[in-house]
Order: C-alpha cells, then structure tokens, then sequence
C-alpha cells in the first residue's frame, strides 16, 4: 500500500531531501541510471537522483527520430543550465527501421514501445551495469496498471529482465506517492523553468502517431516542419492541444501551373479538461488561412491543409 502525499501536504524542499537521503542510502557507492524524455515526471526524478549522486547518476536521452524540431536540444539545453549533464542517444535509425514497412496503428505505436524498452534502453541498462534503475512513476499510473486501464512503466518485464534471475537489480520510484500536481510543485522547487510546466501534451509515439501510413525519414521532416507551424501559429489561444496530421491518400492540385497530386496536411486544435472527451477550438478563421498558407509555402509537396472539426468521442486527439 503506497501512502499518499497530497500537493496541500507536501512540503516540496523537505521531499526532495527525504527522497535524495533514499536514493543515496539504496545506492551507496555504486551507479544508477535513467532515461529522460524531457516530460515533467523524468525531468523531476532526474533533478532528484543528479542532487543525490552527482556523476553516479547516468542520465540518457533517447533521441528517436520522432521528436519535434529542436526538441532533444531544448531538453539538453535546459539540465545544462541546471548543472545536469544529458548523454544523448542516437537511436534514429534503429527506431526508422523498426517502423519501416508497417502502416497499422497498433504496429506502429508496439515498434515505438519495444524498439526502446527491449532494444535501445535495455542494451544501455545492461551495458551499464548499474544496479539501479530511477524512474518517474507516479501514483496515477500506479493505479492505472492495478485498474488494468493501461500497463504504466513495467520496466522489468519490458525489458526483459526477471527480477530474480538479475539479482541486487533494483528499481528506485521516487514520485509513487506523488500525483501530477504535486510533481509540478516539486519540479518548480528543483528550479525547473515554467516553461516545462506549460508544455501541451505530447504522445509517446511521438511524430509516429501524427503519420497515417508508413512512417518514412521524408514524411517525418513534412509532419515535423508542419508541427513546428500548427504549435507557433495556435500557442496563443489557450487550447489543450493542438497538432498537424500527414495523411497518406493523396489529391489533385496545381503547382506552377500544372497538376501535382500532392500530400494533405490535416490540422487539429483541442478544447478539453483532461483529454478524455475534448472539442475542436473555434479557431479565427484568419487564423486558418494564414497557417494553411504558411504549411503550403514550407512543407514539400503538400496541396491541401484541413481543420478537423469533428469531436472527440467519437474522434480522438491524435489520428494513429
Ligand atoms: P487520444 O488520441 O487517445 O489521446 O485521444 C489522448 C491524450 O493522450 C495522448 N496520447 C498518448 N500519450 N502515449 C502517451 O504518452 C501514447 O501512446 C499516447 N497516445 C495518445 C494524446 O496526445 C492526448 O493528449
């Protein structure tokens, strides 16, 4: 039964403290690991563990392929200014080929899954060989994976690792008794900038769940160029998420005077609470115009720009 610490009872410099004095204590003199995907939940726990081991503390990134323009630099960037060194991973090839070929959504998203936990992190934690494991769980997902609504971080199976058979290897949760608000409030106390707290959600798939079709190198740099587009031209309207799709079927245009059948390019823009049930943001229509202009002048081969205006049920936020 795991206690838990509201964000009305948490008092954020002496958690940090407590959980540090743990991490030490569990660790002793040897080394830990663990991965940062620039999200609030790694990026505490990584602020936590640094504070209490120092070097001993391997912190990777992941870099995917499937991340936003800029987007493993931003997060780098930011734990340098922190004092906090990143190791970054170049896995782009490794996960464009684990998707080459496949077009099915649950296929797709399962490559995502497993090309990290039993490829790309598993090899990094085995070759390591640190006993432990820092990860960003919280209680939510706790009790998520109890409810069976979804399997939340189980890294041991994921891995391929049995508990028993790799003895002395633990796992360090430092956030289980905490829930997302009382993470902001830790996070904010690290000295981790607003900016991180404002982000919109971003699915683990990443781009991959913003492709219909065959995630391919060129249709990521279209989708990513138009993503960099739809985030600049929509931040401003409060909305709780907004996105660009790539689709696969193609339709008749004109470029320079001659027929091009083209790419679409479908945007999204959310109004919801929780992302659960969510409604299309009355965008201005200028708006509308002047981003569908901007995407046909810098996205290669798009002819069509849509704005999706169908609800969530039976939509949903992203289109993979
Ligand atoms: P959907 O598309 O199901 O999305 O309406 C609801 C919210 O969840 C995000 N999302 C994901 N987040 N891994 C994640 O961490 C995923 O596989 C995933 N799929 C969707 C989505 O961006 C939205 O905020």
């Amino acid at each position: 039964m795991i206690t838990e610490i509201t964000a009305a009872e948490l008092d954020p410099e002496r958690f940090v403290a407590e959980q540090a004095a743990r991490i030490q204590a569990a660790v002793g003199g040897g080394t830990a690991i663990n991965a940062l995907s620039g999200g609030v939940d790694s990026s505490v726990v990584t602020m936590i563990g640094h504070r209490a081991l120092g070097p001993r503390l391997r912190t990777v990134f992941v870099d995917n392929g499937l991340m936003r323009e800029g987007e493993p630099e931003q997060v780098v960037g930011m734990f340098r200014r922190l004092g906090v060194e990143i190791e970054v991973v170049d896995a782009r090839a490794e996960f464009l080929a684990a998707l080459a070929g496949l077009t099915d959504p649950e296929q797709k998203r399962e490559a995502v899954t497993q090309t990290f936990y039993t490829r790309v992190f598993g090899r990094l934690v085995r070759e390591s060989g640190a006993r432990f494991l820092l990860q960003g769980t919280i209680l939510t997902d706790v009790d998520e994976t109890v409810a069976g609504i979804k399997r939340q971080h189980n890294v041991f199976e994921q891995l391929g690792i049995d508990p028993q058979a790799a003895f002395g290897y633990r796992i360090l949760e430092p956030l289980v008794q905490l829930r997302k608000d009382a993470v902001r409030t830790v996070g904010r106390s690290l000295g981790l900038p607003e900016s991180m707290f404002a982000r919109i959600p971003f699915p683990g798939p990443a781009l991959a769940a913003r492709i219909i079709g065959e995630v391919t190198a060129e249709r990521l740099a279209a989708v990513r160029r138009a993503t960099t587009i739809v985030e600049r031209a929509l931040g401003g309207l409060g909305a709780f998420q907004y996105l660009a799709v790539l689709h696969e079927d193609r339709v008749t245009g004109m470029r320079d005077g001659r027929r091009d059948f083209g790419q679409q390019i479908e945007v999204r823009c959310w109004d919801s609470v929780d992302g659960r049930r969510a409604t299309p943001t009355r965008v201005p229509f200028e708006t509308l115009e002047s981003l569908a202009a901007e995407i046909l002048r810098d996205v290669p081969g798009v002819v069509s720009v849509t704005y999706n205006i169908a609800a969530k049920p039976p939509s949903t936020i992203e289109a993979v």
